[in-house]
């Protein structure tokens, strides 16, 4: 027993704010922007949560895949940017949702986290314990960005995609997946409770204190990116003897097209078979694979049979790569 992705759904805030928005808080061009990363513009909350974007990404999934919420029996819900800590983020969607036959919680592994919600989940469906799963990255990263730092501020938008993945008989692949917590340092951002929580004297200063935002070693991290993405996807190929040619699509993290085109090079596949909407939404963490796949989906690009490959990398560091039929 495995499972299969039967339909996907997606949100993003109607509030945009583009390059020469940016170019307004911090010194920076649109030019500089497109050039380095890619991105055009992004999504930024306004009256939306990252609670009503999962919701709205998983009722969206359901219509999609013509399934009632009832039918339901586990959600996960990936974030690092949820707008409550209790009860979880997935507690909140099932009860927008109504699922009340679901069992519920979040998973925190940044960019990686939608494949890593796409790994639990099929373990789970593999192992009969859950038939259906509504598995949802959903991101308010404008809350954690530093808009004074045009190291970090041009990079992140907000949003939310899903998908319902059903147990299914047919061929199960394994996926790649690692972590090195020794270099968690290159992307990091602390906890607003880690003190003034607790002695429950929050000074509003402090609030707003830089490493309670993200903080990023830029080039650290790309150069992390562009090395281990290659080697987890030619790693998962190998572990189930998967010939390259026959990958229809690379749905890689949207982080920047830089990053996605080298990774392309490196792996010598042609950049054609890896599609991207970064310029539209910016790295919109573990939201950006199913947005992307979402998009993908409802244009009618991704045919039945075809194999996917995931790819996700981030914070912690963590990445991965799975595999998929669609
Ligand atoms: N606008 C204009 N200039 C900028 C700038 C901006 N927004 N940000 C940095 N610069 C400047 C720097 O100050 C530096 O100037 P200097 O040479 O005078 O010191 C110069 O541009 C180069 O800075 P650097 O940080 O080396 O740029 P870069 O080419 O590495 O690009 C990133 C910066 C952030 C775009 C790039 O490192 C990146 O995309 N990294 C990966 C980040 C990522 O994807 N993180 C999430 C992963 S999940």
């Amino acid at each position: 027993m495995t499972g299969k992705i039967c339909g996907t759904g997606s949100f993003a805030p109607s509030f945009t704010m583009d390059n020469h928005d940016i170019a307004k808080l911090v010194e920076t061009s649109d030019e500089w922007i497109q050039e380095r990363t890619g991105v055009v513009r992004r999504h930024i909350i306004r009256e939306e949560t990252t609670v009503s974007m999962a919701a709205e990404a998983g009722k969206r999934a359901l219509d999609n895949a013509g399934m009632s919420a009832k039918e339901i029996d586990l959600i996960l819900v990936s974030t690092i940017s949820s707008n409550v800590v209790l009860p979880c983020a997935a507690c909140e969607v099932q009860k927008e949702l109504g699922a009340v036959h679901a069992t519920c919680f979040d998973l925190s592994a940044a960019c990686t986290g939608f494949v890593l919600a796409y790994n639990t989940a099929m373990a789970y469906l593999a192992s009969g314990v859950y038939q259906n799963a509504l598995i949802i990255g959903s991101e308010s990263l404008s809350n954690l960005t530093n808009w004074e730092d045009r190291g970090t501020c041009i990079l992140f938008g907000d949003g939310a995609g899903a998908a319902v993945v059903r147990a299914c008989d047919q061929k199960a692949y394994i996926p790649v997946t690692h972590s090195d917590g020794a270099r968690g340092a290159a992307l990091s951002c602390t906890s607003r409770y880690d003190k003034s929580g607790l002695a429950g004297n929050v000074d509003p200063q402090e609030w707003m204190e830089d490493r309670y935002l993200m903080q990023m070693d830029g080039r650290a991290v790309f150069k992390f990116a562009v090395k281990s993405v290659p080697q987890a996807v030619e790693e998962l190929l190998e572990k189930n003897q998967v010939e390259k040619e026959e990958i229809a699509w690379y749905i890689l993290h949207q982080a920047n097209r830089r990053i996605v085109e080298s990774v392309a090079k490196r792996l010598g596949e042609s950049i054609e078979k890896f599609p991207m909407n970064l310029q539209e939404y910016g790295n919109t963490s573990s939201a950006s694979i199913p947005i992307l796949l979402d998009e993908m989906n409802r244009k009618g690009l991704l045919k039945r049979g075809q194999k996917i490959v995931l790819a996700g990398f981030g914070a912690g560091l963590t990445w991965g790569a799975s595999l998929l039929e669609w």
